[in-house]
C-alpha cells in the first residue's frame, strides 16, 4: 500500500473490510482497530514498549493450558471481565454474576444434596445450603451446580500437586424443592498466581494481589441462562479490594457461627460450625 502515513493508516486499515463481512464482526473489529490506534497515538507507544507487550502476550500463551488461562487472569486484573459481566448481568431479576476466573474445570465428581466436600481437608468446617429458584421464587429441581474453591493453603487442586485430583470441586443436582446443601471448609483469601505476566502487570500498577475469600458457582438448568457467580465472606479484610473486581454487594454473605450440636448433627459436623444460606435465582433463557 503506497502513500501510507501515520495520519491515514487507521482509515486505510478500516477500509480493507469486504462488503460481505459479518456485520457484528465488522462492528467489533472496527471499534477494536479504532481504539487500539487511538491508544497507540495517545501514549506515543515506542517500538520497545510494543515489543514488551508482544513478549508479555507470548508468555501468557506459553503459561496457559486447558486448566489455567493467563489471558482470563489478565482480563480479570484489568477489570475487563467484570465490565463484560456487569453489562450482561441478570440483576435485579436474577442473582448477580461474578467472573469465572481462570481455574474452572468441567466434569467434577457428582455429590448428592447434603453431601460432604471436606474429605481430608483441614480448615474451619461448615455448611452451605439454599435453593435454586426462578425469578418469581419457584424451585428449579434438577439444576446443576458446579462448585469449586481453594484448599486452606489458598491453592486450587489443579495447580497444587499435593492435593488429590478434584479436591474441593464438585457438581450437585438440586433436589425436588430446588434445594442444595454441602459441607465444606471456610474459604480463605488468596493471592492470584505469581508466575506469569499477569503478576508482572500488578507489580507495574503497584496493586495488592489478594482476592477476598470466596466460593465459586456455575449453575445451569434447561430453559435458563447459565449463572456464573461467587459467594464472598462479608467480613474478609479484602472485601473492598478484590484484585479482580468480582465482589458485588448481594454476593457478600455472612458465614455465621452456629453453636447448636443438634443442627451440626444434621450434617455430621461438630458445633460450633459456620453456616451460609443463599438462594440463587436464574433468569429464563
Ligand atoms: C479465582 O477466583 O479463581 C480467580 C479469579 C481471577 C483471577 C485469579 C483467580
Ligand atoms: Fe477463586
Amino acid at each position: 500500500m503506497k502513500n501510507l502515513t501515520k495520519e491515514n493508516v487507521t482509515d486505510k486499515v478500516l477500509g480493507t473490510f469486504p462488503a460481505d463481512t459479518n456485520p457484528r464482526e465488522r462492528e467489533i473489529l472496527t471499534s477494536l482497530i479504532k481504539h487500539l490506534h487511538l491508544f497507540v497515538r495517545d501514549v506515543s507507544l515506542t517500538t520497545g514498549e510494543w515489543l514488551t507487550a508482544m513478549d508479555g502476550l507470548y508468555r501468557a500463551g506459553e503459561i496457559s493450558n486447558p486448566v489455567r488461562n493467563e489471558f482470563i487472569l489478565i482480563s480479570d486484573l484489568l477489570g475487563v471481565s467484570s465490565l463484560v459481566d456487569l453489562i450482561n448481568d441478570n440483576a435485579p431479576i436474577a442473582t448477580e454474576t461474578s467472573p469465572l476466573g481462570p481455574f474452572f474445570v468441567k466434569d467434577a465428581p457428582l455429590l448428592e444434596p447434603g453431601g460432604d466436600m471436606i474429605e481430608e481437608n483441614s480448615g474451619t468446617q461448615g455448611v452451605v445450603r439454599g435453593h435454586v429458584l426462578t425469578p418469581e421464587g419457584k424451585p428449579i429441581p434438577g439444576a446443576l451446580l458446579e462448585i469449586w474453591q481453594t484448599a486452606e493453603n489458598g491453592l486450587y487442586e489443579n495447580v497444587d500437586p499435593d492435593q488429590p485430583k478434584s479436591n474441593l470441586r464438585r457438581r450437585m443436582k438440586t433436589g425436588p424443592e430446588g434445594n442444595y446443601a454441602f459441607t465444606t471448609i471456610q474459604p480463605v483469601s488468596y493471592q492470584v498466581p505469581d508466575d506469569g505476566p499477569g503478576w508482572e502487570l500488578l507489580g507495574m500498577m503497584g496493586r495488592n494481589p489478594w482476592r477476598p475469600a470466596h466460593l465459586h458457582f456455575k449453575i445451569s438448568a434447561e430453559g435458563f441462562r447459565p449463572l456464573v457467580t461467587e459467594l464472598f465472606v462479608e467480613d474478609d479484610p479484602y472485601i473492598d479490594e478484590d484484585v479482580v473486581f468480582g465482589v458485588r454487594n448481594s454476593l457478600a454473605v455472612s458465614f455465621a457461627t452456629n453453636s447448636s450440636q443438634q443442627d451440626a448433627d444434621q450434617f455430621n459436623l461438630k458445633a460450633p460450625f459456620w453456616q451460609v444460606e443463599f438462594d440463587f435465582k436464574l433468569q429464563s433463557a
